[in-house]
């Protein structure tokens, strides 16, 4: 058993079993749960293994924490709707609406607008990045080209970097070599080779829903039918629906992002991991992974990747440095597993080879140390900013809106009470000076009318007054259309 694994089953216990308390009415809404040293005695079990039970029931909605007071039952859970294997709708194969590919790329080019508080494109904060060092990179990349002059890089990539890659993995509980990984344009190239290397036009794939948009355009580019499959929002892709989809559907690849998701920030528990990999391993089915948000874990507990578990060379790890270092580096990579040559052939058609320096700038970042210590500043940040994000949406949206605390990444997802529409929020957003996207952009199908997803990596203390406004004029919205 893997080190991480007792633990996390014993905080998953706690949970169900104060779940299951909750449910009986033993602690009723509003009722203060009892504090994390008197039920770690009482379950003679570290205090922490309790706070992760607490925090865990905190992001399912179940619990909320009160600063200095501890934990309560909270008024409101949420209750993930569509987990039911009925909830499955058809294969679709029609394109996405051409407005929802253009509001997407509005919402990317609002980047731009210093005007605009950044809550809009899942992007990370150049003020929580390490400029300066990753210059020096740079600049140190671009003067050992010298020598040989600017040539290609030709896959499988700088074997500096996938050298680095390869021992960051094992961070994520996976041992590779530095020859099983491949270099890409970042994780949408990644995304890309592993769905062409596995697919063909008209398959069908599935992906777990709400998904991210980037994904659904490589689906439709590469003409492939998109199969969605409801999501926990805190646990991730409902692996009993997935078992019916498959056993009621020709599937050809399934498409997840187990570590803190976009949109929702689920975190898949090791155990559904397993089941994951052991369910798709049996039926030969490959599994895409998506870990861009891996590394950016709240509790600075790295989760284990998926394929850890792979023992077929059946999982397609795809991952890059954009959400952390330098998104507009592009630098990205691919583990294929047994489809390593056929990826190998595709990249080299594709775009021929990974941008020669910047792969080389983020290899010698890597490599002079320090890397750690910048993502436990970022995870901090991130932990501190979604947290602000989440009690400014509390404080001033209409009631009762639902969210989410999630366990990592910078993303909060949101559903505004009915009759709330996701595109009248974005454009009253606007008006307050904040972007954000909206829900329907996260599915092929008509659906997340009510919700939203902030990226809190731009959280300023000049937000608050901006979130008071827009939850101002949400509310008297709300009033008019009642
Ligand atoms: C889940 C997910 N995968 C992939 C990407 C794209 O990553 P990259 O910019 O490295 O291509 C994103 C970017 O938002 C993402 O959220």
């Amino acid at each position: 058993m893997h080190p991480k694994e007792s633990s996390q089953l014993l905080y998953l216990q706690i949970a169900d079993r104060l779940r299951t308390m909750i449910a009986k009415g033993t602690y009723g809404v509003g009722d203060r749960v009892p504090s994390v040293r008197a039920f770690s005695q009482q379950l003679r079990t570290s205090p922490s293994t309790v706070v992760m039970a607490y925090r865990y029931l905190e992001a399912e909605g179940l619990l909320e924490s009160r600063p200095q007071s501890g934990y309560y039952v909270r008024p409101v859970p949420i209750q993930p709707d569509g987990l039911h294997p009925n909830a499955l709708k058809q294969a679709k194969a029609e394109p996405i609406p051409q407005e929802a590919i253009d509001l997407y790329l509005r919402i990317l080019q609002e980047t731009r607008r210093p005007d605009l508080l950044q809550f809009g494109a899942a992007i990370p904060n150049p003020a929580l990045l390490p400029l300066e060092r990753l210059d020096r990179c740079l600049s140190s990349a671009a003067r050992s080209v010298r020598r040989t002059g600017p040539v290609y890089d030709f896959p499988p990539g700088c074997e500096q970097l996938r050298v680095q890659i390869a021992r960051r993995n094992l961070q994520a509980g996976l041992e590779v070599s530095p020859d099983e990984i491949i270099t890409t344009n970042g994780c949408l190239e990644a995304l890309t080779l592993a769905f062409s290397a596995v697919c063909k036009p008209g398959d069908t794939v599935a992906v777990e829903s709400p998904v991210y948009i980037g994904a659904l355009q490589v689906l439709e580019h590469l003409s492939l039918k998109i199969l969605e499959i409801p999501a926990h929002p805190v646990h991730g892709i409902d692996i009993s629906t997935l078992r019916f989809a498959l056993d009621h559907h020709t599937i050809k690849a399934v498409l997840v992002t187990p570590n803190f998701s976009n949109p929702t920030g689920s975190l898949m528990p090791d155990s559904h991991k397993a089941e994951l990999v052991a369910l798709l391993a049996q039926r030969q089915i490959p599994l895409i992974e998506d870990d861009i948000y891996g590394n950016l874990d709240h509790d600075d507990d790295r989760p284990r990747v998926a394929k850890s578990w792979d023992r077929q060379d059946q999982v397609i790890l795809c991952s890059s440095f954009s959400k952390e270092l330098a998104p507009g580096y592009r630098i990205g990579w691919i583990i294929p597993g047994r489809w390593h040559q056929a990826v190998l052939r595709l990249k080299t058609g594709l775009n021929v080879s990974t941008a020669t320096i910047p792969q080389r700038a983020v290899a010698e970042f890597l490599a002079a140390g320090g890397y750690d210590q910048h993502l436990r500043r970022l995870r901090k940040t991130y932990r501190r900013f979604v947290c602000q994000t989440a009690d400014a949406v509390e404080r001033y949206f209409p009631r009762p809106t639902k969210i989410l605390r999630p366990r990592g990444g910078h993303i909060l997802w949101v559903e505004l009470p009915r009759p709330f529409d996701a595109f009248g929020a974005y454009q009253l957003a606007l008006e307050s000076g904040i972007s954000l996207t909206p829900g329907p952009l996260f599915t092929s199908r008509d659906d997340y009318r009510h919700h939203l997803r902030l990226n809190c990596a731009y959280w300023t203390p000049a937000a608050e007054g901006r979130f008071r406004q827009l939850g101002g004029l949400l509310s008297k919205t709300n009033r008019s259309t009642a």
